[in-house]
């Protein structure tokens, strides 16, 4: 198996590159600074076999085209993804590559859903954009709780972090203002049928897992809420996060980007901590409750990607654009994941599960 990873010399880009160095997998990186690219390829680890750095621009079609030519899966970790996800998906279509992405980015999600879902079918190829720490684990989980209640009349999905000294990396806040209406306004919500930029949230206070109790929420465009009622039935599906947090992001500017390292040091990633929590309102008045929490957003989004596009190499999925749990079996992935660290649990009528 050989995997590509695009952006391979930013800061995510790197940290993808020594999941892959750390399982053996052949890895070839492609980018638009061969001396960046050099560079990143040493720190990982990976030495510089010259063919397996490939300098290619997302603009340039059919050189990043060249450059995929030979892989069976593409990691994308160059944001902002809604300037040049699209090119990217292009690229990997034209040659053949299952495509992963460390994207955040609603609008590039839903886009890539709309733009790419046939022509991924025709050239037989699967997209999963969204594979990070927030996006796959939050897919999943919401898979597994909604199963609990069968069709359901109202899914919350939350989101909490406590990122202690490790700030946001640049790319990540490049990728924010970029799409700054959307943490303004908390971007799309769905109901019956279809997503809406004009819905409020219901929810406004939500108890996190280590959480003392309930702490306000405010609509917040979580990567899931495009990716969820691809999979589930339901009438409503919304995304909020700790007020905090919506408050920080809707406020960031550009000056913010010079003033923060690359990308947080290890020792402050692992202290930071993510949690997510579903909750879902079953049409016939049943609720279930799932929660997934874990550390080191950067380091669990390396993994995530890394084995998303393994497994679509390794057991295969259904050609076309995918949300995860459309691409893997949900519960099994969280498992893998519970083996390094992360914690889940699903409660609802039924027995409880998690790992
Ligand atoms: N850090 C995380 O763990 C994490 C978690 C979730 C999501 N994400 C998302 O992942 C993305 C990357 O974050 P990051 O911190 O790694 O950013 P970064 O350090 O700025 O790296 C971005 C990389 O993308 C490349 N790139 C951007 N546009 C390109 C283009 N048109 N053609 C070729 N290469 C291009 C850049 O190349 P140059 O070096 O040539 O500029 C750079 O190597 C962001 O959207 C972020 O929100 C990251």
């Amino acid at each position: 198996m050989r995997i590509a990873v695009f952006g391979a010399g930013g800061y995510t880009g790197k940290l993808v590159l020594a999941e892959l160095n750390r399982r053996d997998i052949d890895t070839v990186l492609v980018g638009r600074s061969t001396e960046r690219l050099t560079e990143a390829a040493s720190r990982a680890g990976l030495g510089t076999v010259p063919a397996s750095v490939r300098q290619a621009a997302a603009e340039d079609h059919t050189v990043l085209v060249h450059a995929f030519r030979d892989c069976s899966a593409v990691i994308n970790c160059a944001g902002p993804f809604v300037l040049s996800g699209g090119a990217v998906v292009r690229a990997a279509l034209a040659a053949g590559c299952h495509y992963v992405d460390t994207s955040g980015e609603q609008r590039h999600l839903d886009r890539t859903f709309t733009a790419f879902g046939g022509p991924a079918e025709k050239a037989g190829v699967t997209v999963v954009p969204g594979t990070n720490d927030d996006g796959l684990p939050s897919d999943l989980l919401a898979h597994l709780v909604a199963e609990r209640v069968g069709p359901v009349r109202e899914l919350v999905i939350g989101l909490d972090v406590d990122s202690g000294d490790a700030m946001p990396s640049r790319g990540t806040i490049r990728s924010g203002l970029e799409n700054i209406d959307t943490f303004t306004t908390g971007g799309l919500g769905y109901e019956e049928g279809r997503w809406h930029t004009d819905i409020a949230a219901r929810s406004t206070a939500l108890t996190f897992p280590g959480g003392a109790g309930p702490i306000p929420v405010a609509k917040f465009p979580l990567p899931a809420v495009v990716t969820v009622p691809r999979h589930v039935k339901a009438r409503r599906v919304e995304g909020v996060a700790n007020a905090r947090l919506v408050a920080a992001l809707a406020g960031l500017t550009p000056a913010v980007i010079n003033a923060v390292p690359e990308g947080p040091p290890a020792d402050s990633r692992r202290k930071a901590r993510w949690m997510i929590t579903v909750e879902a309102l079953g049409e016939d008045g049943s609720h279930a409750r799932g929660v997934i929490h874990g550390t080191d957003m950067q380091g669990t989004t390396a993994l995530i990607a890394v084995e998303s596009a393994h497994r679509l190499v390794a057991d295969g999925a259904a050609a076309g654009v995918l949300a995860p749990s459309q691409a893997y079996v949900p519960a099994d992935f969280l498992r893998f994941l519970g083996r390094y660290g992360v914690q889940w649990s699903v409660d609802g009528p039924g027995t409880a599960v998690g790992g």
